[in-house]
């Protein structure tokens, strides 16, 4: 009996210390989604972008705030809300176009070309726009793509892609974050609230084309109140995201954990709120406003556009003999 349970145990030790050994050769398994629980800073980009290198076992720290750890904890929460935010309104989007149609110019194209942006202008819009793009596709696939890519590749594919998602999302970070400063800077004084906001907002821009929004071609200037809207929207929510997102590319700008955590906690808000507005701005640009996308490729306009979307500006350029 003694001889068996000596073999039993010795059995038990080989396969603890060979169990052990794997655990020390462990080859680090693509993840999602690890919020931060240890003290160091310092090193910690892939942990804080959801693939740590190392397959780690982490242990709960109490010193961490636990609220945020909480807060960041359900990765299928946030895979889900980024993905809602961007897919959800594009069917949203494309459920209202069917229904309400798309705003035609009453008048038909006139030939007769308005200046309205700067070559510069638009070549800013493009840095910040194709750079926001790719932030945008390449978050999707760091935040989600464990739920819906990953299934469907073999472990060092997934690791393969996200791996360079990440580097994507790296690189992609400085133009945008170009693109977003020149732009707030540049057109912040074309944005500013006028009295005809509200009017334009009351007739939801005359983009309604049923009940008493139909036909309506509400006042506005250079810019209307969506435009509006969504600049001011990208001003903040871009600030967010450069500010948080400096800090999970350079985790030792804060001192503790709680700062990095309390980055990625912003940097997924301003994801979704972004992300989404920027599916409406590209609705708004391509399908919905006949006409509204050559202002970003010329930098011109049809004149009958800009009198029936921007009649105040227009009248401001008759006057001033511009037209
Ligand atoms: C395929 C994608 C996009 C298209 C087709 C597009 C198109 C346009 C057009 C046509 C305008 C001028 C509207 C006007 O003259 O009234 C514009 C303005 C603007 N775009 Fe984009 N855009 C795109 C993506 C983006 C992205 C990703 C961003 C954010 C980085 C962005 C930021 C802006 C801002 C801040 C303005 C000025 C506010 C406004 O006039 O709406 N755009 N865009």
């Amino acid at each position: 009996m003694k001889m068996i349970t000596a073999v039993i145990a010795g059995v038990m030790a080989f396969m603890c210390s060979f169990h052990l050994l794997a655990a020390d050769t462990l080859i680090p398994e693509p993840q999602q989604w690890q919020p931060i629980q240890i003290e160091v800073v310092q090193g910690d980009i892939p942990e804080l972008r959801g693939m740590p290198l190392q397959a780690q076992f982490p242990a709960p720290q109490p010193s961490v705030n636990q609220e945020y750890i909480e807060i960041l904890s359900p990765a299928s929460f946030w895979a889900d809300l980024l993905n809602y935010g961007f897919f959800g309104m594009i069917a949203l989007l494309a459920l209202f176009v069917v229904i309400n149609g798309k705003a035609k110019l009453n008048q038909g194209f006139s030939g007769k070309k308005v200046d309205r942006w700067s070559g510069m202008d638009v070549l800013v819009h493009w840095v910040g726009a194709i750079a926001c793009l790719a932030l945008v596709i390449t978050g999707l696939i760091m935040t989600a793509g464990r739920f819906w890519l990953a299934p469907n590749m073999g472990a060092y594919q997934w690791f393969g892609f996200i791996d360079t998602s990440v580097a994507l999302h790296n690189l992609m970070a400085f133009p945008f974050m170009l693109g977003w400063a020149v732009m707030v800077i540049k057109w912040a004084k074309k944005q500013l609230p006028e009295a005809c906001d509200i009017g334009w907002l009351k007739a939801v821009g005359g983009y309604l084309n049923f009940g008493p929004f139909k036909g309506k071609h509400p006042d506005a200037g250079f810019a209307n109140a969506g435009e509006k809207l969504w600049f001011w929207c990208f001003t903040l929510f871009g600030a967010l995201m450069v500010g948080s997102g400096l800090i999970l590319m350079f985790p030792s700008l804060v001192a503790t954990k709680d700062g990095a955590n309390l980055a990625l906690i912003l940097h997924l808000v301003s994801a979704f709120v972004l992300g989404a507005f920027t599916v409406v701005h590209i609705y708004m640009a391509t399908v919905i406003s006949e006409g509204g996308m050559e202002c970003m490729l010329s930098g011109q306009c049809d004149e009958n556009w800009a009198k029936q979307h921007h009649n105040l500006w227009f009248n401001e350029l008759k006057k001033s003999s511009k037209v």
